[in-house]
């Protein structure tokens, strides 16, 4: 039998709120007013596939049984995986010109936190810089170590075999570092392992604890912190300001700023956007 939702589209408010507050308990996103049409989009061919018929039947499951394979799709499903090569510039350039040659200058070990790595692009484009600066500045004597995390098991999947479209590429990989990083694989295009080996990936909630992950010199938190309500965003940084090395930094996105949910950072322009660094 169909979701009922799939055959009228239609969401019982009730069902809908419990759904919500679902989501929000287990991974902080909230959908807002509205976003019926998200749900059921989302989730409509996943129910039929578990035979599951309305919104309340399912939200009873994921209640009666988290860790499930339907609890990790439909967090799966219900989150949202845009990113793309060197988003922004900013942050890889500010990795290059300043993070780097600092830490070059005390023989660093640098380690850098990719906290929504989605399908990877995040971390592997902070692993090609570090190869760059490397490779073009001599410096052999500072390793650069990422963890890249994500909630979503099918992304981080992804994220891990290194393996894009040409579309991926498309979106912010020059030509030159295509032809130096990756290999082409039947129309695919593999990621070198040189590329990988600084990167491990991991499951990982941000409203869980982050003490297992260790302490970091920069925390890309990037386009993520949109989907949160305030007091999750602010016990978010506040976990973040923790997380950093003294006087370490944060990169945000290029919509989201720490006003009024933190003040453990000072604000440092560069270029065309803002990162942020720890006070203490
Ligand atoms: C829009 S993508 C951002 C990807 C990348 N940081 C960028 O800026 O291009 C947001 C990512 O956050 C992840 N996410 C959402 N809620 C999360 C949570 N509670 N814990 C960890 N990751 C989460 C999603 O799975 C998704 O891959």
């Amino acid at each position: 039998m169909p979701a009922d939702f799939g055959s009228k589209n239609v969401i019982d408010p009730q069902e809908y709120d419990a759904f919500c507050h679902f989501l929000a308990t287990a991974c902080g996103i909230i959908l807002g007013e509205n976003k019926q049409y998200l749900v059921s989009s989302r989730l409509a061919r996943l129910m039929q596939e578990h035979g599951i018929v309305s919104l309340a039947a399912l939200v009873q499951d994921l209640k009666l049984h988290p860790g499930s394979k339907i609890h990790t799709a439909v967090v799966d499903a219900m989150t949202t995986n845009e990113t793309s090569w060197f988003r922004d510039g900013y942050p890889y350039d500010f990795l290059y010109e300043q993070i780097l040659p600092h830490a070059a200058t005390k023989h660093k070990n640098l380690r850098i936190w990719s906290a929504a790595a989605s399908s990877g692009q995040e971390p592997y484009s902070i692993s090609i810089i570090a190869d760059e600066f490397l490779k073009n500045k001599h410096h052999s004597r500072i390793s650069v170590n990422i963890v890249a995390t994500d909630i979503s098991q099918s992304v981080l999947r992804s994220a891990k075999e290194g393996i894009f479209p040409q579309s991926s590429l498309d979106r912010g990989m020059s030509q030159a570092r295509v032809a130096h990083y990756f290999d082409e694989k039947e129309a695919l295009w593999g990621i070198n392992d040189e590329i990988k080996r600084r990167i491990t990936f991991r499951d990982f909630n941000l409203l869980g604890s982050f003490s297992a992950l260790g302490k970091f010199d920069i925390i890309f938190c990037r386009n993520v912190l949109i989907y949160f309500s305030s007091e999750t965003k602010i016990d978010i940084l506040a976990r973040i300001a923790v997380a950093l090395n003294p006087q370490g930094y944060l990169v945000l996105g290029g919509s989201e700023s720490i006003a009024n949910y933190s003040d453990s950072f000072n604000v440092v322009r560069f270029k065309n956007g803002v990162v942020y660094q720890l006070k203490k």
